[in-house]
């Protein structure tokens, strides 16, 4: 499917040396068309006169020469489109995503990850995602924390410690084991995997710009020390060492890592295995109930308002009535380390809330005013949903999935419908 990316880059590369060594006839050139169209830009016969100069000014001549796959390409590819985490508050991310990943890509399987818990009913949700390959809900259990996995990891910053980040790294890795699952049982490769959070509130679709050959993907900020880890697009070799997070530390140890947080652990992840990343900005945000400090300082984290225009590449966030915006988010993400979770802010992309307490009241309609009605009826579908809906649902779900391992409907229902 991917026709030879190598070819494309080789000639781009051949066509942008020409390009710099003929820049003293190109500008010329670049004059003469400028003049040419300006002079005839009243007959409009539909031939655009500064095609020849975009064409030039597209290509990526400036640094790394990525080959950039269009929409076509992509559909007609395999994607396992990844989604991890509890469902927590799905009624307001899960729609956004499958608009805005699922049925931008309708050729893609979804595959999902979750641990059960109260929310697991949420996902009656995904009954109207396109392709769902795989739905994995388990019950959670300790994982085993040996002295490899203590050595290298870190407990610091991380809420549940030690075992909260191996049960992280246990769904994510966990996904690709479902992968690959499906894909030795139907004799076929994937082209890309799209890994992303269950707690991820899309507000625009993902590009095409997104899906980078031999490259991994990940979204600026929120780095933490590392790779932020909210979000990673690669082909199949790429992902697969990427996905790979509990397998992998072992070799962390023996090349000597630790203390390591999980966004440092990905980046060691990736460069010891020679994996390179690029960074793009993704119109995301992880939807967050935690409490934050506000302002953030040097090492605080800064909450995005969910109205935010974005792109924010996974910052935190919450629907809040903005507290911060123009010159104070300038302010306050100055005095925010670059290195840890500063996010980008420029040109009115960001507005803050001011997390230190819970929710506001009211957040229900400053919701559905930024997510519009589609959006708006799906959380009402899920806050007023009754047992029989959820069980349907729920059914309508396991019949659409080609793999499917959960406990029973109504055990997912009841936990998530009955007061305890
Ligand atoms: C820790 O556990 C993992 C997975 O069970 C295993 O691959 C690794 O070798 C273990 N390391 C040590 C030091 O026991
Ligand atoms: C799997 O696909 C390959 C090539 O696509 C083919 O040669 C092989 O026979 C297939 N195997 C099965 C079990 O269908
Ligand atoms: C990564 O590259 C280095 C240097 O080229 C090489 O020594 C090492 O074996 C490579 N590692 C892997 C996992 O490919």
């Amino acid at each position: 499917m991917l026709k030879s990316p190598r070819k494309f880059v080789a000639v781009t590369k051949w066509v942008c040396e020409i390009n710099w060594r003929l820049t003293g006839l190109i500008i010329p050139f670049v004059l003469f068309i400028i003049f040419f169209s300006l002079h005839y830009s009243t007959t409009s016969n539909g031939f655009n006169a500064f095609y020849p100069v975009e064409f030039f000014l597209r290509l990526p001549c400036s640094g790394e020469s990525d080959h950039v796959l269009n929409k076509e390409e992509l559909l007609r590819s395999k994607i396992a489109v990844c989604l991890v985490g509890g469902a927590r508050r799905f009624e307001l991310t899960g729609p956004s995503i499958i608009e805005n990943i699922l049925k931008e890509y309708p050729n893609s399987d979804l595959f999902l990850h979750s641990p059960l818990d109260s929310d697991t009913f949420k996902f009656s949700l995904l009954k109207s995602a396109p392709n769902v390959a795989g739905v994995r809900i388990f019950h959670p259990q300790p994982l085993p924390e040996n002295e490899s996995y203590v050595r290298v990891l870190t407990a610091h910053n991380s809420p549940n410690g030690i075992q909260g980040l191996l049960q992280y790294f246990n769904l994510v890795e966990g996904c690709l084991t479902m992968i690959r699952s499906h894909q030795q049982k139907n004799n076929f490769t994937y082209d890309w995997v799209v890994r992303t959070r269950v707690d991820g509130y899309w507000n625009a679709p993902l590009g095409p710009q997104n899906f980078v050959p031999g490259k991994y993907l990940v979204p600026p900020g929120s780095s933490y020390g590392g790779l932020n880890d909210r979000l990673g697009i690669g082909d199949l070799t790429t992902s697969t060492v990427a996905l790979s997070r509990l397998s992998l530390i072992p070799q962390l140890d023996s090349a000597g890592f630790n203390n390591l947080n999980s966004e440092a652990a990905f980046k060691a992840q990736l460069t010891t295995q020679n994996v390179t990343h690029v960074a793009k900005r993704l119109p995301f945000c992880v939807v967050s109930d935690r409490r934050y400090d506000f302002p953030p300082g040097q090492f605080g984290v800064p909450v995005a308002a969910l109205s935010s225009p974005g792109p924010l590449s996974g910052a935190k966030c919450r629907p809040c009535t903005a507290v911060c915006q123009g010159l104070c988010v300038e302010t306050v993400m100055e005095s925010v380390e670059k290195g840890w979770s500063w996010t980008e802010w420029e040109n009115g992309v960001l507005e803050l809330c001011d997390a230190r307490e819970g929710w506001e009241s009211g957040w229900e309609k400053i919701f559905d005013g930024v997510a519009g009605k589609k959006l708006a009826r799906a959380k009402k579908r899920i806050q007023f949903m009754k047992m029989g809906e959820c069980v349907e649902d729920f059914q309508k779900l396991r019949k659409r999935s080609t793999h499917w391992s959960a406990p029973p409907e109504d055990e997912i229902c009841t936990f998530g419908l009955t007061p305890h």
